[in-house]
């Protein structure tokens, strides 16, 4: 399938989910291919995530279009890259088709996008607190003493994650006995503190015949297989590793099953990773089908074999070039309904990688990210995109996930995830990273990291309130300026600040060493949330101050905007 269509010379194109390069997506083109992008980076195509959907607007007020290509296969998007004034989709699947949307406003698209492909489930109200996660949390007594440190400084926090190392030998499904002698004890504590736990799962099952999880597997057929029957592997994280066949309905309530031993022993959600499918075996280079477009060439990230195939019954045998994009919505769906199943908990599941729908199952995060002001101003282009695409939760690892991050950009980047939608610090610790716990930095550093944990908490009825009307709405939680001021061409270039919810205006300082910023202040009437000032707009650029300790943001005048009191 190729469709080719004219590009209005005004044409503005957005959405396709978390992509990089600019939040305008014309004269730009992307390859869906969900992809482990380590280190992911402002010219980087594909990367974690696929979302064949994308509305064009002209700013005229002659009507907005959508356009939705349901195919998780490698779907190629191009806005005038490769065609001067001609956009065009194309696919190599047979079997997929397209959707056109049309509607005199952006919100009008985005709702009936959502009305077909579905609208995120409003998430547990600790979800929208402050989390903290590294990948080296480890062993018991680290985590209680980073849990008791948060109490003693009252610093809200709600969420601890523990990530691979708290598994045997990387076995999904199994503790470090020698870290975690007794999880359910240790949970028992953090509950007492006041945290919810979560635990990562990856897709990867460990080749080893002592081993339940793989043993159960291959003996029912839910390990994806060979186009000639032989049990498929690759390399990841435990060593050589079988994938389950999550499009079986039967293996996703297998799967599911698994959970049950961690939630009996108190965990509270889970983190999915690693399910773009990421492998560590870079074996599969593949040559697109569009020839002329030359994009991208070949994909260099590991991941499944091209011999690979899933075998269910609802679906029959579709090769990985096919599944490839849905494979980790599939096991989303299976975590989600193992929380659902247990008790009336709200579920919350958390992933990098997804495809269109991903949404009803899946709140996203924006994957490894590098410590540097690259990465922030490109979160914001992901956060802004994830938004417009039917993903509000979302949110980026705070601080960069790799890397060195200097004192003054943990600072501005806390200032910016404590008004974007997920608020969760996580990195990568290796002897160059810098550890990311709201106090590492030192007392100054610490007061304004607090501060603005504080403030997240203070604001979170406003906030939960905001989330429940997006999900309403099927409207965005990051709003960029143009979803409210349509018909003002500022709007959209003022790509660099937003809204939070309905009535925040918020600037963030996205540049190394800057005093203040420019900021569009749309017509109307604002307050300086710091100083209560009243501004009256007729839209124009002002010039704000912003010392390090402050982000610039307004309320809109007439709102009303509840509260609460947490601690100090
Ligand atoms: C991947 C994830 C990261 C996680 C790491 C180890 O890089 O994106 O969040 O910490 O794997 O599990």
């Amino acid at each position: 399938l190729y469709v080719l269509t004219g590009l209005g010379p005004d044409d503005h194109v957005y959405g396709l989910g978390m992509k990089t390069g600019r939040l305008d997506r014309r004269d730009q083109g992307y390859v869906m291919w969900n992809s482990d992008t380590f280190g992911a980076h402002e010219a980087k195509d594909p990367v974690y995530a696929s979302i064949p959907f994308y509305l064009l607007t002209d700013a005229s007020g002659a009507g907005v279009r959508g356009v939705f290509v349901d195919d998780p296969s490698d779907v190629i998007v191009d806005f005038g890259r490769t065609y001067a004034g001609k956009s065009f989709f194309s696919t190599a699947n047979g079997q997929a088709g397209f959707y056109l949307f049309r509607a005199p406003r952006l919100r009008g698209v985005m709702a009936d996008y959502q009305a077909l492909t579905g609208t995120f489930p409003l998430p547990p109200a600790w979800a929208l607190g402050y989390h903290q996660s590294a990948h080296t949390y480890f062993p018991a007594a680290r985590v209680l003493e980073i849990a008791k440190t948060f109490r003693d400084k009252d610093i809200p926090c709600d969420a601890l994650y523990l990530d691979i190392i708290h598994q045997d030998d990387y076995k999904p499904f199994t503790w470090n006995r020698q870290y975690f002698p007794d999880p359910p004890a240790m949970i028992r504590q953090l509950h007492d503190l006041g945290f919810r736990v979560l635990t990562i799962i990856d897709p990867g099952i460990k080749v080893d015949e002592d081993y339940r999880v793989f043993e159960e597997g291959r003996e029912k057929g839910f390990f994806l297989r060979t186009d000639d029957g032989k049990l498929y592997a690759n390399n990841i994280w435990p060593g050589y590793s079988a994938f389950p066949d999550f499009l079986q309905e039967k293996c996703r309530w297998w799967w599911a099953g698994w959970h049950d031993a961690y939630l009996r022993q108190g965990v509270d959600a889970f983190k999915n990773d690693m399910s773009e499918p990421a492998t560590f075996n870079k074996t599969w280079s593949m040559l697109y089908h569009d020839e002329q477009t030359k994009m991208p060439g070949f994909l260099e990230e590991g991941t499944l074999d091209s011999n690979v195939v899933s075998r269910s019954r609802e679906f029959g045998a579709v090769p990985p070039r096919v599944f490839h994009n849905a494979y980790g919505l599939y096991e989303s769906l299976a975590t989600w309904r193992a929380q659902e199943a247990y008790d009336d908990r709200r579920p919350f599941v958390l992933m990098r990688n997804t495809a269109a729908s991903g949404q009803k199952s899946t709140y996203v995060w924006t994957g490894d990210t590098n410590s540097d002001w690259a990465s922030l101003r490109l979160s914001l282009q992901m956060l802004l995109s994830l938004n417009l695409s039917g993903f509000p939760v979302s949110g980026a690892d705070n601080g960069g996930f790799g890397g060195r991050c200097s004192a003054e950009l943990y600072q501005r980047w806390t200032e910016f995830s404590a008004f974007s939608p997920f608020f969760r610090t996580h990195y990568y610790y290796v002897e160059q990273c810098l550890d990311k716990e709201p106090w590492a930095y030192g007392p100054e550093v610490e007061k304004v990291i607090a501060r603005y944990i504080r403030l997240r908490y203070r604001l979170l009825p406003y906030f939960y309130t905001a989330a429940w009307r997006a999900r309403e709405e099927r409207a965005p939680l990051l709003r960029p300026m143009f979803y409210d001021w349509e018909s003002a061409p500022p709007a959209y270039a003022a790509v660099d600040q937003y809204l939070w919810g309905p009535d925040f205006l918020v600037a963030p300082v996205l540049e190394p060493g800057a005093k203040g910023r420019f900021v569009w202040l749309p017509p109307g009437t604002w307050y300086d949330f710091w100083t209560g000032q009243q501004w009256t707009s007729m839209g124009e650029s002002r010039y704000i101050q912003a010392p390090l300790d402050t982000i610039p943001v307004w309320v809109r005048a007439g709102r009303i905007v509840p509260t609460m009191t947490t601690g100090r």
